[in-house]
């Protein structure tokens, strides 16, 4: 009879909809980081909140493209990490929102000010480059110290960087040169750095990897992308320009037409946590300054102080017409060019 009475109240609950055993809900999430982090958060989030994350990984430039052309109808609900221009060329296009989290008055204050409201810092990382000194030794060419010393025509097929339409990487690259050199200057020193360019990858991590495996002898990429790949075991050595680099102010949005904003709030509000933010370097293979000043900064993550860091203006070279113009002027002048 307890056993009848316990079937009929059972089925009861579940025609009410409370026995069943379906996930509370689902964040899908733009995901922009190493794929080893996405991973992480992945497998952690529903560990703290009992809400599933369903991810797909896209390059920064990539990622960006993919919201222009779902605008009435995202799949997303979060976009979480990859450089912080697009992410400002998104709000500024209605594509994302900006909303204050919960552990906004915990994030650094120099990473908010540079970013003025128009997104979420989520972390910072220094431009440079992964040198193979070994095929550089072999070829016996000296390592390079300067963006300038690239255009030397001694380092031809040894030099790969990330397509800037793609790869928010490489738009750092073209938006540094700018800053550093101006305009006319930089798009002339590209010019002759192409001559040198083995290969343009589609993301910011490829060229380090392209060094690591000895394809090229300098890839310029993200300086902790660069100590990723050394701390798998490849042979190179990483470093940044001495006549001045950039950074990026990495980035995460809430996604304005999303449908499943109470859930996406909630993995904007974990992502910032610093146990959230521990998983990068503990799980995530990348070793980028955490935004939230309560998180420890990974012991091997490339530090400001060790680089000449310029004052790089998110907000100018986050602006859509110049960052699409600057792609646009590459895609047209420097790419097309004979090698
Ligand atoms: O691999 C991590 C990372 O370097 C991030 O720090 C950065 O925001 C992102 O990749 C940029 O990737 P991409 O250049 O492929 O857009």
């Amino acid at each position: 009879m307890r056993r009848v009475v316990g079937i009929l109240l059972a089925l009861a609950m579940m025609s009410f909809g409370v026995a069943s055993a379906a996930p509370a809900g689902k964040v899908t999430v733009l995901c922009s980081p190493n794929p080893a982090w996405c991973d992480a958060v992945k497998a952690e989030f529903p560990k703290a909140t009992g809400l599933q994350v369903d991810f797909v990984r896209l390059s920064s430039g990539e990622a960006l493209a993919r919201l222009r052309a779902e605008r009435q109808n995202p799949s997303f609900d979060v976009w979480f990490g990859g450089t912080g221009d697009p992410h400002i060329v998104a709000n500024e296009e209605g594509l994302t929102e900006f909303l204050r989290p919960r552990a906004w008055t915990d994030l650094r204050a120099e990473f908010r000010d540079a970013v003025a409201g128009k997104y979420i810092p989520l972390y910072a990382g220094i431009l440079g480059w992964a040198v193979n000194e070994r095929l550089l030794n072999e070829k016996n060419l000296p390592v390079p110290r300067t963006w300038r010393d690239l255009a030397d025509p001694r380092y031809k097929g040894l030099v790969a960087y990330p397509n800037p339409n793609t790869s928010g990487t490489g738009y750092t690259l073209v938006a540094t040169l700018v800053q550093v050199y101006g305009e006319k200057t930089a798009f002339d020193l590209l010019k002759a750095i192409h001559k040198n360019v083995a290969e343009y990858s589609r993301s910011g991590a490829g060229p380090g990897q392209l060094a690591g495996r000895g394809e090229v002898a300098v890839g310029i990429t993200f300086v902790h992308d660069a100590v990723d790949q050394v701390l798998k075991g490849f042979p190179i050595t990483y470093g940044a320009p001495r006549d001045g680099t950039g950074y990026e102010i990495g980035g995460l949005s809430l996604v304005k037409a999303t449908q499943n904003r109470a859930n996406a709030v909630a993995f904007i509000d974990w992502a910032l946590t610093p146990e959230a933010q521990a998983l990068a370097a503990s799980e995530g293979q990348s070793y980028q300054i955490p935004s939230n000043g309560k998180t420890g900064v990974p012991r091997i993550a490339p530090r400001f102080q060790d680089f000449n860091v310029i004052k790089y203006d998110f907000l100018k070279y986050g602006s859509a017409a110049v960052r699409d113009g600057l792609v646009k002027k590459w895609t047209t002048e420097v790419f097309p060019l004979p090698k």
